[in-house]
């Protein structure tokens, strides 16, 4: 009895180590240790046998169960590992590698961000405003008159139903104020039109932010240390700003904001701002119904600038078109 369950023991070992495949191995496990295996069909046995052979008996049958079901886990693994060796064998490691590349954001994109995060830090939040814009929000409201030549056909995107592309992010400040009673302290990011021939400093559409900041008591001395501390933060102590007397229709005074950059010592015109026109106030709550904008109890100053522009200034981009153009080489150098 010893003996057969010793040679079947072998029997298994041998049959196992000769398995080519997962097939086999799972086969051999079946015709020993399944539930109709042979080894299996000795439990059975056990319990027909004498009193005093059955803990010799019982202790090789554990034996012969689990180098059995050792063997066939030695033989799975090598299959494995057989089956491993031969995928790689095919496969060159010292090979160079694809490289990936890492897309980046847009330089303009990065700019808005950097401008954000230093008026983020003056406590201005977003603020945002629809690029498909009526005339009352883009000119009407900001107290541009009807034969102002902004509102030309030749210089605006007109829609066949009167709307518009909106020509400035001013239109923000008009949605900001009609939404909230003051103090109201916003920049708005966002895409400005205008029909103008594409060259290198002019693109039909461009990228613009505008911010409004009114309370009590804002004065133009608020609206320089503002700027000139953004501008200072953006560009560096050495960044000279001047503001240069201008006229715009929806502020009072008005003023264009030059910096000069440090490499030609040119000056350049970056910014149009000034103290928010009691008239912009009044359009304001005649379209609110109330009159929380009181131009006699509330002031404000606003700003605007471009930020292609400005990204130009600052990468010294000598052609505006390289921001539409998707050419890598030119975009990946902003990252
Ligand atoms: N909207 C003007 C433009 O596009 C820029 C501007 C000037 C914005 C003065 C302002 C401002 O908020 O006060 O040219």
């Amino acid at each position: 009895m010893e003996e057969e369950l010793q040679r079947i023991g072998a029997e298994a070992l041998t049959e196992i180590a000769r398995a080519g495949s997962e097939a086999e191995v799972e086969a051999s496990r079946v015709k020993y240790l399944g539930r109709a295996g042979s080894v299996s069909a000795w439990s059975e046995r056990m319990k027909s046998l004498a009193k005093e052979e059955k803990p010799r008996i019982g202790k090789l049958l554990n034996e012969t169960r689990a180098a059995v079901a050792e063997a066939l886990e030695r033989r799975r693994a090598a299959l494995d590992s057989e089956k491993d060796a031969r995928a790689f064998a095919s496969l060159d490691i010292s090979l160079p590698g694809t490289p990936v590349r890492p897309g980046g954001l847009h330089p303009i994109t990065l700019l808005q961000d950097r401008a954000a995060a230093v008026f983020r830090r003056m406590g201005f939040a977003l603020a945002e405003g629809p690029d498909v814009e009526t005339e009352w929000h883009c000119f009407d409201a900001l107290n541009t008159p009807p034969d102002h030549p902004a509102r030309n056909e030749r210089d605006t995107f007109y829609l066949p139903d009167g709307r518009l592309l909106r020509t400035h992010t001013s239109t923000v400040q008009i949605r900001a104020m009609e939404q909230a009673p003051p103090p109201v302290r916003i920049i708005a990011p966002g895409a400005a039109y205008r029909r103008d021939e594409i060259d290198a400093t002019h693109l039909a559409q461009f990228t613009q932010m505008e911010g409004l900041y009114v309370d009590r008591g804002v004065s133009v001395a608020d609206l320089k240390g503002t700027l000139e501390f953004f501008f200072r933060e953006l560009l560096g102590a050495g960044a000279k700003c001047r503001f240069r007397p201008h006229f715009f229709p929806f502020t009072e005074p008005s003023f264009e904001i030059d910096i000069r950059a440090r490499a030609s010592g040119k000056w350049l015109e970056l910014a149009g701002c000034g103290m928010v026109d009691p008239a912009v106030f009044e359009a304001v709550n005649g379209k609110r119904g109330d009159a929380a904008y009181d131009p006699e109890e509330y002031t404000g100053f606003a700003f605007g600038f471009g930020l292609d522009r400005l990204a130009m200034i600052l990468s010294d981009v000598p052609d505006i078109r390289g921001f539409i153009e998707n050419d890598v080489r030119f975009l990946s150098q902003f990252r």
